[in-house]
């Protein structure tokens, strides 16, 4: 039987505050959600969590997450290495690179899925689902599989024949509608009527996915703590769609903080195909609807931003830097060449690396960290050969 750790003592809003009973809340907060201002939700824990050094990849930190038992892969523990090559380049004191294509399906996701998977079986869920146009349905497909539950990847035509093979494989259905927003009201409806359990979003303006799975990635900031100490990344660039990733790293940090680890977060720069993060950074409502299609970073495009991704830009000092898709192949190249050969979407880092160094965004002794989501492998080999 699964059962939720013990420390779990209450849920939040992020944007107002509000305490919630822990559960499901597939909408974000239901106070926001009533005036039109749709927020995630997250966790508060209670009580004393220790790292069980005994213990190997996301296991390690089990007692700072909501389940201390999850269906696991080998996920985490992914390689922090340094490229003095390309810091030297750009006259930077450090630039690291966190692999996190070497986990099982090949990019983060696989921290996010053991969480989900294990709350649909506390819930007593038979089929989870997820609104995806790659590496989460992938991700998604292999864990339920390793749960033994069912599993249906709502996705639209960009999905390609690279993913659609690995979901297909590990015995997930695919269903393919034409927009983002018919893929969410398919799934929403599916919710409604079939009990499936949503791993993601499903309304707009888009909120989170599932808070439960998005504790999962606290721990790139526990391993990066681990492996740095007192020499954490000043700046860490992180690619970002809906912002799970960077709210999870954001509250990795945070627990450092309030453990006393760290006096200070580092800080998130979030890397955009157009400029959205960017604008609602300067002013404009954190809802808006930006047009712009990035068919070449399809896994970081679409319109919308979440109201998690502009909190943990603001609570680090951060900020966003936008990149247009089409410098994506040449970033590709130049990564491979230092050995690093990534998906289209997550080489966008490189390109916000060097923009924000163009624009002395950073110091020239800065030490900076770039999150590389997903492995190369799933690109369209046609732009390459
Ligand atoms: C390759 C890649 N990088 C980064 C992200 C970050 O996404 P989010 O900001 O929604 O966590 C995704 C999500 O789909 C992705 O596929
Ligand atoms: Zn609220």
């Amino acid at each position: 039987m699964t059962v939720m750790n013990s420390r779990v003592a209450s849920m939040y809003c992020l944007k107002c505050n509000s305490d919630l009973a822990i559960g499901d809340y597939f909408f974000g907060c239901p106070h926001c959600l009533a005036k039109g201002e749709n927020a995630s939700v997250s966790l508060r824990y209670a009580g004393k969590a220790a790292v069980n050094g005994a213990q190997k990849g996301l296991l390690r930190y089990s007692e700072f997450l909501p389940y201390e038992q999850f269906p696991t892969l080998g996920e985490g523990d992914t390689p922090l290495v340094s490229v003095p090559r390309l810091a030297a380049e750009l006259g930077l004191q450090n630039v690291g690179i966190k692999n996190e294509f070497q986990n099982p399906t090949g990019s983060h996701k696989d921290r996010m899925n053991p969480f989900i998977v294990a709350r649909a079986l506390q819930t007593g869920r038979t089929t989870v689902a997820a609104a995806s146009s790659g590496n989460e349905g992938v991700s998604l497909a292999v864990y339920a599989a390793a749960a033994g539950l069912a599993c249906k990847i709502v996705s639209t035509p960009a999905v390609t024949p690279i993913w659609k093979a690995s979901i297909l494989a590990a015995g997930a259905d695919l269903v393919i509608m034409e927009t983002p927003q018919a893929r969410w009201d398919y799934l929403r409806a599916k919710v409604e009527t079939e009990g499936w359990y949503p791993a993601t979003n499903m309304i707009a303006p888009p909120v989170g996915s599932s808070c439960y799975g998005i504790q999962g990635y606290k721990t790139i900031s526990y391993e990066i703590y681990e492996e740095c100490k007192d020499n954490l990344p000043d700046f860490i660039f992180v690619p970002v769609a809906r912002g799970d990733l960077l709210w999870g790293i954001y509250e990795g940090f945070a627990d450092l903080r309030k453990l006393g680890n760290i006096a200070k977060l580092p800080r998130l720069v979030a890397v955009e195909p157009l400029p959205r993060l960017e604008k609602v950074l300067a002013g404009e409502d954190y809802r808006t609807h930006y047009e712009g299609d990035t068919p070449l970073t399809a896994s970081i495009g679409g319109g919308t931003v979440t109201y998690q991704s502009k909190l943990a830009l603001e609570k680090t000092d951060g900020f966003a830097v936008s990149i247009p898709q089409d410098e994506a192949v040449q970033n590709v190249r130049r990564l491979a060449k230092y050995g690093f050969y990534l998906e289209l979407s997550s080489a966008l880092i490189l390109g916000g690396l060097i923009k924000s160094v163009k624009e002395k965004k950073l110091a020239p002794e800065a030490n900076v960290l770039l999150i590389a989501t997903s492995h190369g492998f799933k690109n369209n080999p046609e732009l390459f050969i």
